[in-house]
């Protein structure tokens, strides 16, 4: 089995289609050279039957990308995927992704089919992608909550069909991670043909666990994850590619996988996904949110003046970061002090170290953080006194 994990993006499809305002063609397509300069493998582009927009910039972006598969999604009916199919013709070579529901409850509430009813119209579908092209995905909707006998017999007919790629997703977050990647082991253990097809993961995050079980899915066997920049999706979003790729790239080591993602593309991309979907990024935000390489306790921040690694486990440059941010509070410590005050510019001869330490304290205490202009206001209102 390959260690290279395919990255498919879904920014523009699942995470689009949950967000309050659209995006019109161009802004897509900016995302869609961003996702290319990222490197992911596969752009999901967006839903060609679901409006005459999104089959417009699913074109544009198909005729434009060069250097990633773009895909569109279709759901398993035939004038679905021939609108897909339509849609992508003017790319070299595209990918089309059909899906139906497997579980219990959508099969019998939603679909009201009987199961053998659902794999007969997800093989047609499959058969039927295939005329367009030979990268076709098919994905098993809500198979996070499907009996696994029946979730084997849908991927072996899928496969028999023609899918290159069976799609499993955790469509409502409901799975853990061990249970998660307990069905992608079973799949492995019971599907006779699975080898002949990608397995790929895609996980929405209602219990905070899309990264978590998208990554246990990859220990089990996957080789492709479906994720979206910043998480963004339906409901509580989506599995967020900056965190697996990171995952992948920092503790590569440990799990011996790959991706071609460029993480140094990883912070511009986030923040333009974010200003042109509207979607500030928490603070707090693992790999793209402000704080994410800042430090404000006085011991870290000594700790990282020592030897970066202390307390950061990536470099802000591997993802696109200048460099990393030492927020100066009222638990900063000298160190960090005479530190900021040399890349102000200014040398140690310059101030008494002791007393501007002093006076930014009683000021932090009041103020909170301290800027550099508060500081070299210290240092002035310092040299006043010596000189009086
Ligand atoms: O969450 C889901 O199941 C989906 C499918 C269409 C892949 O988005
Ligand atoms: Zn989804």
């Amino acid at each position: 089995m390959t260690n290279q994990v395919k990255i498919f993006d879904t920014t523009l499809r699942d995470g689009e289609q949950a967000l309050p305002a659209s995006l019109s063609a161009k802004e897509k397509l900016q995302i869609a050279l961003a996702l290319e300069r990222l490197g992911v493998d596969i752009i999901e582009a967006g839903f060609p039957v679901s409006s005459p927009g999104d089959f417009k910039s699913v074109q544009l972006i198909a005729r434009e990308i060069k250097n990633a598969t773009v895909c569109g999604l279709a759901r398993a009916v035939k004038a679905d995927i021939d609108a897909c199919g339509q849609a992508l013709s003017v790319a070299d070579h595209f990918r089309i992704h059909t899906f139906i529901a497997t579980s219990e409850i959508h099969v019998g509430a939603k679909l009201r089919k009987s199961q053998d009813e659902v794999v007969e119209m997800a093989v047609a579908a499959v058969k039927h992608a295939r005329q367009y092209t030979d990268d076709v995905e098919f994905s098993c909707e809500d198979a996070g909550r499907t009996h696994i006998d029946y979730l084997c017999k849908m991927v072996e007919a899928a496969i028999n069909a023609g899918a290159t790629t069976v799609n499993i997703p955790d469509t409502v977050g409901y799975t853990t991670p061990t249970e998660f990647g307990g069905i992608i082991t079973n799949l492995y253990n019971r599907v006779p043909n699975i080898d002949k097809a990608t397995i790929s993961v895609h996980c929405h995050n209602d219990l905070g666990l899309a990264v978590a079980n998208s990554l246990a899915a990859v220990e089990a066997g996957a080789r492709q994850v479906e994720c979206t920049l910043n998480g963004i999706g339906e409901r509580a979003g989506n599995c967020s590619l900056e965190e697996i790729a990171m995952i992948l790239q920092t503790r590569q080591a440990m799990l011996g996988l790959s991706t071609n993602i460029n993480s140094t593309e990883i912070s511009r991309s986030s923040k333009l996904v974010s200003q042109l979907c509207n979607m500030p990024v928490q603070a707090n935000k693992a790999i793209v949110g402000a704080n994410a390489f800042s430090h404000s306790s006085g011991i870290h921040q000594d700790g990282v003046l020592k030897a970066q690694n202390t307390y950061e486990i990536m470099t802000p440059e591997s993802v696109g970061i200048n460099k990393n941010n030492l927020n100066l509070t009222s638990r900063s410590g000298r160190h960090v002090i005479k530190h900021r005050l040399t890349e102000l510019g200014y040398k140690t001869e310059d101030y008494d170290l002791e007393a501007i330490y002093k006076s930014f304290l009683q000021l932090a205490d009041t103020k909170g953080t301290v800027y550099d202009y508060d500081l070299e206001a210290l240092l002035f209102f310092d040299q006043q006194k010596h000189e009086e």
